[in-house]
């Protein structure tokens, strides 16, 4: 697989000190950071919105991965743009024209993603594959961290890089949920090459050797 690229989800990290939280997950040896938006409707949580990115996006230049579990991404789109995301990845189960919504993302030269859920079968995003630059297959429930891996959605991973491979595409495959370096290994195996990891990463005792193990274990 390509390159492994590990994003630190933030919301792992202590919200009272966001800026040396994602300065220090940088030094650690973060490629991206993964910026979990919950609106406690399309999940059952709330996280927090732009201003979030916006102080995350002044505390260093390191790529911005904004994952949007929001029920209208497409109203919200705009604002998430301006505050700094690099990457913004919608929900295929999202109220809104999916395809319109990724063009937009790429139309102003952000990087747009394409997410599905544990039930959401693989076939739900066939149509899309062209519009996007990432694929992420959750790999729990959203909506909070610190949830088991679940490997039985490993097979949609499998099923994307074949797609991807047959079709010459050339878009990345995200994880999101329970990623440790054991969990990792396993979905890399499968042809994932973004590894996003919150509680595996910010409340390890040390946070640089814990993403070195993720990385070397991926790379194996
Ligand atoms: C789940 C979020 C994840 C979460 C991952 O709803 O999309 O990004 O923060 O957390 P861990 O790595 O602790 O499972
Ligand atoms: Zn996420």
């Amino acid at each position: 697989s390509d390159q492994i690229i590990i994003a630190p989800s933030l919301l792992a990290a202590d919200f009272g000190k966001v800026t040396e939280e994602t300065q220090r997950a940088v030094r650690c040896g973060a490629d991206w950071m993964h910026l979990d938006v919950m609106d406690g409707h399309f999940v059952d949580n709330i996280s927090f919105g732009p201003a979030m990115v916006e102080t995350v996006d002044k505390a260093t230049d390191v790529f911005l991965d904004v994952h949007l579990m929001i029920s209208r991404p497409d109203h919200y789109l705009p604002r998430f743009i301006a505050s700094g995301a690099d990457l913004v990845t919608v929900h295929v189960e999202a109220d809104h024209d999916v395809a319109d919504t990724l063009k937009r993302i790429r139309d102003v030269g952000v990087l747009a993603g394409l997410a599905l859920n544990p039930a959401t079968p693989i076939s739900e995003v066939e149509p899309y594959l062209e519009l996007i630059d990432l694929l992420l297959v959750m790999t729990v429930v959203p909506g909070f961290g610190g949830q088991s891996f679940m490997e039985e959605t490993m097979p949609k991973v499998e099923q994307a890089a074949a797609w991807r491979a047959a079709r010459e595409l050339d878009f990345h495959i995200e994880v999101d949920g329970g990623i440790n370096a054991r969990t990792g290994a396993i979905a890399a195996k499968a042809g994932a090459n973004v590894l996003v990891a919150g509680s595996s990463t910010f409340c390890a005792p040390e946070m640089g050797a814990a993403i070195d193990e993720i990385r070397e274990n991926a790379a194996a």
